[in-house]
Parts: structure tokens; sequence; C-alpha cells
């Protein structure tokens, strides 16, 4: 069943591309920085990563990635990403990118964008992987930085799919983004967000993103299952899920792997992605399997976990079709 896995057409639509610098990179980039890092060795940093929360996983995300500083260092982390996803057999992939944990240090946008867009092009003339950005907000950082952060991006608009929002949750609904959204909506892009599979809040941050926001899909948000008027929302709608299995192990007490099962059942077009490979140890593929493993999934319905999301992707019809 591994070989099957593997061998799927695969598509990815939640990962941060922040999330893939591997400890081998953060060392290599952090020598050509001249900066000097808190460990010793690879083996040493990846013994750091310790998480059993998502503020005990963004604390060490964010320092890690004061490593990343020039173009040339974001094109190398999207292209090292390319590369694995290529191997993986992923053929489209949909990437966050989180502006402003670089603009709050320093680093100007264009430097981000720039590098992570050439990876991007060059990605797609060598490997064959199609790949479209996704600026995501902090949703920790107040609503007036994200508006600026959006205005920031107008002149590389062609090069964004759409928004996203990530970062801490809890005290930050989706209803604090609701003008930053709508002005992003406005400009043409399409809206997604976190609902984290962790939050108190979740029905309510649910709702607000559904009915007040009208994002185009939701990340994670398996927490669906908890309101039956939800269901019947994403349903109506044929939103899509973007769900992290081995994540919501390391920030739950639970991959919520049945609750993946309970939505493929009720025919919501779920999907499965990985976040945060380097941190969380599994890019899509582990990711698959580790649910295949729990669920003894058919391979038509790994097939079908595939299909939903390509036809989720904000990719124009006759390109989803080619896919499809
Ligand atoms: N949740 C919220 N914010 C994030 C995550 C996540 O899983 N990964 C990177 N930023
Ligand atoms: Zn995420």
């Amino acid at each position: 069943m591994k070989d099957f896995i593997a061998g799927l057409p695969k598509c990815e639509l939640h990962l941060h591309i922040e999330g893939t610098l591997e400890p081998e990179l953060k060392f290599e980039l952090a020598a050509r920085n001249g900066l000097k890092l808190p460990y010793s060795s690879v083996e040493e940093m990846r013994a750091a990563y310790t998480f059993d929360s998502l503020s005990s996983f963004l604390t060490i995300y964010y320092e890690g990635m004061k490593v990343l500083r020039t173009e040339p260092d974001f094109y190398d982390l999207a292209m090292a990403y390319l590369r694995r996803a290529a191997e993986q057999n992923v053929r489209y992939a949909e990437i966050f990118f989180d502006p402003q944990a670089h603009t709050s240090r320093g680093v100007p946008f264009d430097v981000v964008i720039r590098g992570l867009r050439r990876a991007l092009m060059d990605a797609h003339a060598q490997l064959g992987v199609r790949a479209q950005l996704i600026m995501c907000f902090l949703r920790d950082f107040q609503a007036e930085y994200a508006m600026a952060t959006l205005l920031e991006s107008l002149p590389y608009k062609e090069w964004i799919a759409g928004v996203g929002l990530d970062s801490d949750e809890r005290g930050n609904p989706p209803r604090k983004f609701a003008a930053v959204y709508e002005r992003a909506r406005q400009e043409g892009y399409l809206l997604t967000m976190h609902c984290d599979v962790d939050q108190d809040d979740a029905i309510e941050h649910i709702r607000q993103a559904i009915e007040e926001i009208g994002v185009d899909r939701i990340d994670h948000g398996v927490n669906i299952l908890e309101d039956q008027r939800l269901v019947e929302a994403v349903l109506a709608r044929g939103m899509g899920l973007t769900c992290c299995p081995i994540s919501n192990g390391y920030v739950t007490e639970s991959m919520k792997a049945e609750g993946i099962r309970k939505l493929m059942d009720l025919g919501v077009r779920v999907t499965v992605s990985s976040d945060d490979p380097a941190y969380f140890d599994g890019y899509v593929l582990e990711n698959l399997v580790a649910l295949q493993d729990t669920l003894q999934l058919s391979p038509e319905e790994l097939a079908q976990l595939q299909r939903n999301a390509f036809e989720i992707t904000w990719l124009p019809r006759h390109l989803k079709d080619a896919y499809l």
C-alpha cells in the first residue's frame, strides 16, 4: 500500500514554506549569513523540536526562520521543498508564506516574494511541479499591519493566488480581519484561513469564517463535526478542508483520523496535507501513510483524497481538469 500511495499523483494545499526549513539548510543559511545558532549539530537541533501545543511549536518556528535574510535564502528554501515534493510525486502545491514574520524583523517584502517566485518558476521548468503562493497574515499581530501587508502585496498580485490567516488563534478570531479580507476579495484574491484543531472557540471561529468572512476554504477545520449546521454549510458550499493528520497529533492528543474518515463519509471535500513538515517530521506522503495505517483506507479512498484536493485547488478549470 505504501508503494500505491507513493505512486499517487499528489496535491499539497496546506504547507507553510517556513515550516519546510530542515535543520541542515538552517545551518547552511546561518553560516552564509554569519549567524550563530544555539545548537552544535543537526541532531541537537532536532532533539529540541518538542511541542505539545500550537504555541510551543510557533515559538520554535519563528525562532528558526531568522536565518532567512536574502532573496537567495528564500529561493533555496522553496527550491529544497519543491525538490522533495517532486520526489513524492506532488504535481501541484499551494504554498503559504508569512511575509510579516520577515518584514517584522527587517527583511523587505520584495526580497521574500522574489526569492519564492523565482523558485516556483524554476521548479516548474526543471521538475515539472506546478505551484502557487498564498500570502498568510499573522493573526496575533494587529489588523492594521495585515492591511498594510495586503497593500504592499498589490504590485505582486499576479504572483499570489490568495490570502490566508495563521499563527496564534487564541483571542484572534476571524472577525478581527473582516476589513482586510473584504479588501483582499475586492483585489481578486481567493480566501482561506486557519481554524485550528485545538481551539476552545473552534465552532464560533468556523462560523465567522464561513458566514461573516465568506472564505473559499478552511485550513484544518475538522471541528465542523461538533456542529451539524457547520457540516451542512460546508457541504452546501462545496468547501474544502485542508487537514494535517501528523500536525494534529503534535498540537492535540490525536491525528483526528476518525474525524477525517467521518468527513470523507459525509462527502466533505477533505484533503490531507503536511503543514510544517520539517518540524512535524512528515511530508504529504508520510501524512497519507500515517492516516492509512490508522484508518485502513482503500486505494479508491486514497485516490478520492487526491481528487478532492485537485478539485478545490485555486487553479483555472482547464488546469484542474488536466489533473483530475
Ligand atoms: N497553525 C497556525 N499557524 C501556523 C501553523 C499552524 O499549524 N504553521 C505555521 N503557522
Ligand atoms: Zn497550517
